[in-house]
């Protein structure tokens, strides 16, 4: 999608559709007012008939006739003035973009201006980008006809942002953009089924995305050479697949960066997770496939901020790998030494997550990162306590943990705060071994996770999201993510926290 900045009246801006957006109860703002005069009152009659409301992610469409240069003009809902914030807009831009993608629109206009909603116009800019760009995203590519009450949604071609405010934030909106369209790549990634996105495919999209970055080199291990290169937690995972394991590492390392502080970006890529000999239940277990959107994250926003061209090294660490059961499977009561040198008792090969990234975290704190933040769909647990919508955060750093935190709150990709504390560290006890992989407790599950990947962080900030209930959802959530599948959460968290990194 591109996108357009124009600085003319609304009313002179040729698109198919011509949106603005509308609180509840509804108040026309200045163009809205503009529009309403020249399309001869009709936005005012539907208004007083109620047709035309202002609830979250409504929309009204109507024909202008050829009385404006666009074909269409949308009112799109926002809700209660007071309490719009960015994601009212993503939502209302997400209905624009849908409804014109099924109608066969291409080109959408969208009105920013002081509409005196609470949002500011560089955070408006990027909401709309972001609505615009991943609401009427697709995820039936596999089928060979889209199905007769579901036409297949399209990408729009053009976003045409005008209005008074809108040079002022063009920037922002094509940044925002870049953003947008990587997070869409990261959800091709993690709707991919696991018979095509093996670990040695999705190896093979990491490299061929890195050789197109600036300033990036590729590197990767796979198979034999994980074990032969110590990292038996990760060799232990991947050793009950045909599929062999792998170790991607991105290092990008930008001129004008400071050389002291390096991003360590680390994402478990379980790209099937049945739980090895502690199979999981049947129920749901297509869903696991997913179980690699920390690292399909992690890689996609090492090209959002390559392609931007943030000032920032970063070291992407990705750990892929099958969790399968298995002749050749690792076993409950193995004991493997990580790539730390520790030992670890497995416990439960269905916590294979933590073994995986236990093994990156080190490594990508041995070679260079100054400061960690790992993404893991980790835990079933995470998503009964926080649903859809908040990912769990935790740490050794409060400062790197709300810098994280804050970073994703501002641009939708929300996280909570989680504790951790020395007291959990007893649930990690092993009698054979430095520690075991899980605990037979059910109480706290995210949080002994959590507490077992600390143990492989070294010295310096780590930041650990638990995004299993964000990642992937099991139905839509009513807002710009209307529809089930992958969100590319944590794409645009991570880019804005490199970006703020530099600032
Ligand atoms: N990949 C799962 C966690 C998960 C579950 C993510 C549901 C998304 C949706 C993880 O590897 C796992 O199986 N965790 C276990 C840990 C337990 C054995 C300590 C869990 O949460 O049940
Ligand atoms: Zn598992
Ligand atoms: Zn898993």
């Amino acid at each position: 999608m591109d996108i357009d900045i124009v600085a003319s009246p609304p009313t002179g801006v040729e698109a198919d559709v011509l949106a603005f957006p509308v609180p509840d109860p509804v108040v026309l703002p200045p163009s809205g007012q503009e529009i309403d005069r020249l399309v001869e009152g009709r936005l005012a009659h539907l208004i007083e008939d109620g047709e035309l409301k202002g609830s979250r992610g409504r929309l009204t469409l109507l024909h202008s006739d050829g009385r404006l240069q666009a074909h269409r003009v949308a009112a799109a809902g926002v809700g209660e003035r007071d309490e719009t914030d960015a994601d009212s807009l993503r939502t209302a831009a997400a209905a624009v973009a849908r409804r014109a993608s099924e109608i066969g629109a291409r080109t959408v206009a969208w009105v920013l201006e002081e509409n005196g909603l609470p949002v500011g116009a560089s955070d408006q800019a990027r909401a709309v980008v972001d609505g615009i760009a991943l609401g009427p995203y697709y995820a039936g590519r596999w089928k060979t006809k889209a199905d007769d009450d579901e036409e297949r949604t399209r990408e729009l071609e053009r976003l045409i942002l005008c209005g008074p405010g809108a040079e002022a934030v063009a920037e922002e909106a094509r940044r925002a953009n870049v953003i947008a369209r990587w997070t869409n790549r990261c959800r091709d990634l993690v709707n991919a089924p696991a018979n095509e996105l093996t670990p040695a495919r999705l190896t093979e999209w990491a490299e061929a995305t890195a050789s197109e970055l600036p300033s990036a080199r590729f590197e990767s291990i796979g198979g034999d050479e994980i074990r032969e290169a110590g990292m038996g937690a990760l060799a232990a995972v991947g050793q009950g697949s045909t599929n062999p394991p792998q170790l991607m590492t991105i290092r990008y390392e930008p001129e004008g960066a400071r050389k002291e502080f390096v991003l360590g970006l680390i994402g478990k890529a379980i790209t099937f997770d049945a739980g090895g000999l502690s199979l999981k239940p049947a129920d749901k277990l297509d869903e696991m496939k997913s179980d690699m959107g920390g690292g399909a994250a992690v890689l996609a926003a090492t090209a959002a901020i390559a392609e931007l061209g943030i000032p920032l090294r970063v070291l992407t660490v990705v750990p892929a790998s099958e969790n399968m059961p298995g002749g050749r499977a690792f076993r409950p009561g193995d004991i493997i030494t990580s790539l730390s040198g520790k030992t670890i008792e497995v416990t439960n090969t269905d916590a294979e997550g933590r073994l995986i990234l236990a093994d990156a975290l080190w490594h990508a704190r041995q070679n260079g990162a100054t400061h960690l933040v790992d993404l893991a769909t980790l835990t079933g647990a995470m998503v009964v306590a926080m649903g859809d919508f908040y990912a769990g955060v935790f740490g050794n750093d409060a400062a790197w943990v709300e810098d994280v935190r804050a970073a994703g709150e501002a641009v939708g990709d929300h996280v909570w705060p989680w504790p951790l504390h020395e007291t959990y560290r007893r649930h990690l006890h092993s009698t054979f071994a430095d520690m075991k992989n899980s605990s037979e407790h059910r109480q706290g599950a995210p949080i002994y996770a959590a507490r077992f990947l600390q143990e492989f962080v070294g010295e310096g900030p780590w930041a650990h999201l638990d995004i299993a209930g964000t990642a992937y959802l099991e139905r839509g959530r009513g807002d710009y993510y209307s529809t089930p599948g992958a969100t590319g959460y944590g794409v645009r968290l991570l880019t804005e926290l490199a970006q703020r990194l530099t600032q």
